[in-house]
């Protein structure tokens, strides 16, 4: 029978096959270890030199790091390893050299793991925060599919520009040409008005001119939408959505976090209420903590938000910005016309934003206004204007960058290792 190494410890005794990689090894006088990788987790495997027969041995001193191999061998618990078992070996088959395996356990600099990406991968590290990853996304369906809400996939290439023309990625179209999307959200208002509660989840694309560690080109991007929510309901969403996704994966993963020695009691207080600030209070903030200058306004930018996630122990939304500084779509605060009804939602330790999103406007002439201050194409918008003459009612939803979400819960340092093949304006490879 061959098992998955995560599965080991449910079959104590059993002689079962093992399938994998050679992780390390080493041998110490009558008894030689090999730590075998599947993927699901490592094993230690157990030679002893006395009762094995030369045939294993001679295998075993061929066998480099990531030579792929069959084990046979016997189930033992084993309270010191960390999976509770280990592996007497009784038949090794090597299935295939690996001469000078790049990477070794020596610290290597960013650039050189980044170019070996797809060996990178294989690493411990790597592994746990894949498999965070992995589990975000799971949960986070979860989450919509047990409310109810309708998968609905927004197209990649598009017509016009959601998020601002400057990020723009352009593409040939036969004879035309059309944009990588930078956000699913103006379909999502279609679907909404559809089906009432409705989220995509798919690639984004943003051509960033700055190389910063919170960036990428290409990046995933959850994205529901509710017909008849306003803005208090929407950072409601956000809230619960959040609190879902970190219970079940800090549930899950313990043993993830722990091989990225995260520190996860700081993801155990994760529980509503979050915060709420407006822009402007977000702003009396900056100002008592060393901004004195940041006039009212201006945008936030990495080093604003740094300080506002820094002093709260929660995700912290801001809401309210000025207008001016936000998307053609944000419907604009009925009690104050300079205010946009959108908000961001900010993660602590540092973090900064990780979701946007807010109510819309669904009025058809303050939009037709909207779209030529912004000096966006008409024409490409008149479907999305359709949704304002056919039934046009309050809806809101919004966006959560998946690799920022990671980013903080494994706390690293830059975006690029939350996502397996990252795109940056100064990386397209492997
Ligand atoms: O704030 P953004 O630009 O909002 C939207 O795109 C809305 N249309 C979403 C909506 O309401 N449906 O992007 C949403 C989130 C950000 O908060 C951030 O987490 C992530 O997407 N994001 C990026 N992540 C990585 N690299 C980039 N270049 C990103 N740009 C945005
Ligand atoms: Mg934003």
């Amino acid at each position: 029978m061959s098992l998955f190494i995560n599965h080991l410890n449910e079959h104590i005794g059993e002689e079962v096959e093992i399938r994998g990689w050679v992780y390390n090894k080493r041998s110490s006088g009558k008894i030689s270890f090999l730590l075998l990788r599947d993927g699901t987790g490592i094993v230690q495997c157990i030679i002893f030199h006395p009762d094995a027969n030369e045939e294993i041995i001679k295998v075993f001193e061929t066998l480099t790091i990531e030579s792929g191999v069959i084990v046979k061998g016997k189930i033992k618990k084993d309270k010191r390893s960390s999976i509770g078992v280990e592996i007497d070996i009784i038949s090794i088959i090597k299935i295939s050299d690996s001469d000078d395996y790049p990477i070794t356990p020596k610290e290597h600099g960013p650039s050189f793991l980044l170019d070996n990406r797809h060996l990178w991968l294989r690493s411990k590290k790597q592994n746990a925060i894949m498999n965070i990853r992995s589990d975000v996304i799971f949960y986070a369906r979860q989450f919509f599919q047990e409310r109810e809400f309708l998968c609905i996939d927004a197209p990649i290439f598009t017509p016009a520009a959601c998020e601002g023309t400057t990020t723009l990625f352009e593409t040939k179209y036969y004879d035309d040409k059309v944009y990588l999307t930078q956000s699913g959200q103006l379909y999502m208002e279609a679907a909404a008005l559809a089906y009432s509660k409705v989220y995509c989840f798919g690639p984004s694309f943003r051509a960033e001119k700055s190389k910063t560690r919170r960036h990428l080109t290409e990046f995933w991007q959850l994205e529901p939408e509710v017909a008849f929510m306003n803005l208090d309901e929407d950072m409601e969403l956000a809230e619960d959505m959040i609190v879902y996704i970190t219970e079940n994966v800090l549930n899950k993963r313990e043993q993830e976090f722990k091989d990225l020695e995260r520190d996860i009691e700081p993801l155990k207080k994760i529980k509503k209420p979050f915060y709420r600030l407006t822009y402007t209070e977000a702003v009396d903030i900056l100002h008592e903590n060393g901004f004195d200058d940041f006039k009212w306004g201006d945008d936030f930018g990495a080093p604003h938000e740094t300080v506002i996630s820094n002093k709260y122990d929660k995700p912290v939304f801001i809401h309210r910005y000025p207008s001016k500084i936000k998307a053609f779509y944000m419907k604009r605060d009925p009690k104050n016309d300079e205010l946009a009804l959108g908000f961001d939602m900010i993660a602590p330790e540092g973090y900064g934003e990780t979701i946007g999103g807010g109510q819309r406007e669904d009025d058809h002439d303050t939009l037709v206004k909207r779209i030529k201050e912004h000096n966006l194409p008409m024409e490409a918008f008149t479907w999305y204007l359709d949704l304002r003459k056919y039934g046009s009612v309050p809806h809101a939803g919004f966006g959560l960058g998946l690799e920022r979400f990671v980013q903080w819960l494994t706390l690293r340092n830059h975006l690029r290792e939350t996502i397996p093949f990252p795109r940056m304006m100064d990386r397209k490879m492997p």
